[in-house]
């Protein structure tokens, strides 16, 4: 379709999506969801010239993964994000299938995007081209087009290139599958981002004491952080566990040492970032004062997505809160970015046993509690999280079956810090030593209250409205 036309076929969806979005009380009124149509992974998450951006995954015609163009929105204090023009669509032949994820950096002052290019044949088959666009005058991208084509040795799914600068030179990470369907995480090197050499694997499935760990890695993020090197990446097709990886795919990293030249990673078992039912491609960027923040899709691929109650109103999926990382003993902690308490109305307490507390509006809260185990907080009458003296068992009905589903943090637990927007919680344990988040959609906005015999201490919040 000519660029023209599909912009105005986006501008009219736009138009007469947003007021039925709007209309959902399931809308989130703090965190980031598309106006209209299904939004999926973040992109090109960059702090640049004085203002945070964030990309995203966007299909604005519905809620289907498809006809993926990058939507764009930009703001000063991480509270407050402003619509910018649509940064990409899929209007050339080789991104014709998609303008998949990618990153986005500072090219000496100018904001480049660098994503994947998804063609589609015929045949079932696909190939892939890793792509560049730059700012324009007018806030929009000008494709500069591919810059990396298909290396040899990978099928067609070779994806989300993560670019960053390190002494002088361009690096990529990039997702990709090997010809006997192991997943893989690429390295790629570059002098001027328009020329790419292959450096070669740094992890995936069959390498550094990784056996069977999935058949696609998507969307890689390697920084480092406290001295110890991270390597972000979402495994599909590894095995679920009795209480682990029991989303579709899973969202999960691993630490080690890195070495540049020649290039190496040195690294541990894979771990899972987000324990919730709903976690995916992760992107993280640095801030002007050196703080590395993360910000998640709040969805998974391929699961129940579909049955979702918003699709009836137009939209699907929204992001996780920004979080702050830091890294203690080669473990990866996240907590709420501290920006986020700028939303805090009054500040309540109240201490007591589970039992005799007073129910909270679920709603916009901010919760943090401290307590002993064998406590059950009930959400809605739709979720549950039960507080147990090996860790915390999250509990959910399948939107398919109805079935009562649960997800695990295994550990003791002292403290849990909840952030409730109109649908989903977040759920940080030990001041982020774990996190759970997990979307949910009463049938009418419902309390949240307390049950069980242990004592508690809660602090509490009311949260205002940003979106
Ligand atoms: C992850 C992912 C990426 C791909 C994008 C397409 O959710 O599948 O690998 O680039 O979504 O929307």
């Amino acid at each position: 379709m000519p660029s023209d036309t599909l912009l105005s076929a986006i501008l009219q969806a736009v138009m007469k999506g947003q007021p039925k979005a709007r209309e959902d009380s399931h809308y989130p009124r703090w965190h980031l969801a598309p106006v209209t149509g299904l939004m999926n992974d973040p992109n090109g998450f960059i702090h640049f010239a004085g203002r945070y951006h964030l990309f995203y995954q966007w299909n604005p015609f519905g809620c289907q993964h498809k006809h993926k163009c990058w939507g764009h929105w930009s703001s000063a204090d991480l509270l407050h994000w402003q619509h910018e023009p649509l940064a990409l669509m899929p209007d050339e032949d080789y991104d014709r299938d998609g303008c998949y994820s990618g990153s986005a950096i500072d090219d000496g002052g100018k904001l480049t995007l660098c994503y994947t290019g998804n063609v589609k044949f015929a045949d079932g088959s696909r190939t892939a081209w890793q792509c560049l666009a730059v700012q324009n005058d007018a806030g929009g991208f000008t494709k500069l087009g591919p810059v990396v084509p298909l290396p040899q040795g990978y099928t067609g799914h070779v994806r989300d290139p993560k670019v960053w600068r390190h002494e002088g030179r361009w690096y990529m990470v990039l997702g990709a599958q090997d010809q006997a369907l192991r997943g893989k995480v690429l390295l790629l090197q570059s002098d001027d981002l328009r020329h790419w050499t292959l450096v070669g694997e740094i992890a995936g499935s069959g390498l550094g004491g990784l056996e069977e760990a999935g058949y696609m890695w998507e969307c890689p993020d390697l920084f480092t952080l406290d001295e110890a090197t991270f390597l972000l990446c979402c495994p599909q097709g590894v095995k679920a566990q009795a209480t682990r990886f029991l989303n579709t795919y899973p969202s999960a990293y691993l630490s080690g040492e890195f070495h540049y030249d020649p290039a190496s990673f040195q690294h541990g078992p894979l771990h899972e970032l987000d324990t919730g039912f709903e976690f995916y491609a992760p992107q993280t960027t640095l801030t002007a004062d050196g703080r590395r923040l993360l910000v998640g899709w709040m969805g998974v691929p391929d699961g129940e997505e579909m049955r979702q109650p918003t699709i009836a109103f137009g939209w699907l999926h929204q992001m996780t809160c920004v979080r702050e990382l830091s890294a203690r003993r080669g473990k990866l902690y996240q907590q709420p970015v501290s920006e986020l308490q700028a939303l805090r109305g009054e500040a309540h307490e109240w201490q007591g046993r589970a039992n005799d507390a007073p129910a909270l509006a679920a709603q916009n809260l901010e919760l943090i509690l401290e307590s002993e185990e064998e406590l059950t907080l009930n959400i809605a009458d739709t979720l549950r999280v039960e507080w147990h003296a090996t860790g915390i068992r999250l509990a959910r009905r399948s939107l398919e079956s109805g079935d009562w589903q649960y997800r695990y943090w295994q550990g003791k637990v002292q403290k849990l810090h909840l952030l409730c927007d109109s649908s989903s919680v977040e759920i940080f344990i030990n001041d982020g030593e774990g996190v759970m988040s997990s979307r949910y959609f009463p049938e009418h906005p419902g309390p949240l209250t307390f049950a069980g015999p242990s004592r508690l201490h809660a602090r509490y919040w009311s949260l205002r409205s940003c979106m």
